[in-house]
This record gives structure tokens, C-alpha cells and sequence, in this order.
């Protein structure tokens, strides 16, 4: 399955964003763009201002999660920003079927992401609604976190759930994927893969991201 990957700017230089996508503009499938607001997790890290900055200097579509505790509130404006993406958490929105909707209609990709500790089935039945379902395999928060294992078996029962309605939902993993990890996370079913501290904490970045495609592809 060709594998997807995604490395998240949480783990970049701040005050250089946009020199640290380049380097990853020719390896990589997406840019992982963590919004976080230091209520759903205790971190902040930045919001829409930067996102539409970095819009108009990333060659790679924006993959916007939305570590939120109001993303029915928010998500609609990053679809309509440019983001290629945006993904809201099942745990923090309270009318997801709309804010959903409101992600396709303004012409983005639309995202559910659950916890580790969050179970995938009562969301089955909204596999219709989305383009990408996001497993967390690390409690959000911050980079560079121990990879849960603990988790793989539900991103297997997500990866039968998807193929057995035959949707071309995307199957996202997100905290701790590695070189070591991410072998488990395609054997799993995964197909789209974050990476913060396995790309930006490399001396080479592009081909970290070279070496987890290998890895994913294998
Ligand atoms: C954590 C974020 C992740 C994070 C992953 O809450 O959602 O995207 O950047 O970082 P690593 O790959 O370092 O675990
Ligand atoms: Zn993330």
C-alpha cells in the first residue's frame, strides 16, 4: 500500500517555519500542522494566523489537527484558509456530523481523530462523513512521546471497519511513529503516518522521511 507521510512541524523550529517545510518539500506527502489551545491538551502551540502564514509558503498541502476544545467552532475556517486537511477530535466536538460537512463543503479533506484510550466503534457509522480517520497512538499533547502499542489493535479493527464499507478512508497514526514503529503501524492497516521527532530531531530530515516511506512500504 503506498504509504502517506506527514511530519509535523511540533517538533521544527518555530521561528523558522517555513525553511523547515522546504526541507521536507520534496520527501514527504503532507505537512502535520498540531493546533493545540491548552484546554483539550495542556500545551499551546499556535493557531490560525500561522497556518494561513505558512499556507503561503509550504509546496505541500496542510494536514490541520485540530487539538481543540471547540472545533465545531474553529475547523470550518482552516478548510476555508487552504488547509488541504483539517481533523477534529471526537472527544472535544459536540456536533462533529456538521462541523464535518462544514470541512468538505469548504473544499478540505475532513479528519476524525480519537485518543488512545477513545474506542473506534461507536464512529463506524460516520465513516461516510470523513476522508481521513486519525488514531492517536500517544495521548496528545507533545512530540517526541513512547509509541503505544497498546493501541494497534484497534487501528486493525479501524483498518476491517474501513474495508468492509469499501470507503477510501485514509487511516492516520499520530505520536511516537518511527523507524522502529512504523512497520507495526502499516501492518496494522495504517496508511497515512505523522512523524515529529523521527523527522525534525534527524540531522537529515528529508531522508528520514525517505527511510520511514521504505520502512511503511516494505
Ligand atoms: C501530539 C501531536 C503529534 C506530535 C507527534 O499530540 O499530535 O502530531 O507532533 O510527535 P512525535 O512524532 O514526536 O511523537
Ligand atoms: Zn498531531
Amino acid at each position: 500500500m503506498a504509504a502517506k507521510i506527514s511530519p509535523s512541524i511540533l517538533s521544527a523550529d518555530f521561528a523558522r517555519l517555513a525553511e523547515e517545510v522546504a526541507l521536507i518539500s520534496d520527501t514527504a506527502d503532507w505537512v502535520h500542522v498540531d493546533v493545540m489551545d491548552n484546554h483539550f491538551v495542556p500545551n499551546l502551540t499556535l493557531g490560525l494566523p500561522v497556518v494561513e502564514a505558512l499556507l503561503k509558503h509550504s509546496a505541500l498541502p496542510l494536514d490541520c489537527h485540530l487539538m481543540i476544545e471547540d472545533p465545531d467552532r474553529w475547523a470550518p475556517a482552516y478548510a476555508e484558509a487552504g488547509a488541504g486537511s483539517v481533523t477534529i477530535h471526537a472527544e472535544a466536538a459536540k456536533a462533529p456530523i456538521r462541523t464535518l460537512r462544514a470541512i468538505r463543503a469548504a473544499g478540505a479533506r475532513a479528519g476524525l481523530g480519537i485518543n488512545p484510550a477513545t474506542p473506534v466503534e461507536p464512529y463506524e457509522d460516520l465513516l461516510g462523513e470523513i476522508d481521513m480517520l486519525l488514531i492517536m497512538t500517544v495521548e496528545p499533547g507533545f512530540g517526541g512521546q513512547k509509541f503505544l502499542d497498546v493501541v494497534l489493535p484497534k487501528v486493525r479493527r479501524a483498518r476491517q471497519m474501513i474495508a468492509g464499507r469499501d470507503l477510501p478512508v485514509w487511516l492516520q497514526v499520530d505520536g511516537g511513529v518511527s523507524a522502529e514503529t512504523i512497520e507495526r503501524c502499516a501492518e496494522a492497516g495504517a496508511d497515512v503516518f505523522v512523524a515529529g521527532n523521527a523527522v525534525y530531531g534527524a540531522d537529515d530530515p528529508a531522508e528520514a522521511v525517505r527511510n520511514l516511506r521504505a520502512k511503511a512500504e516494505a
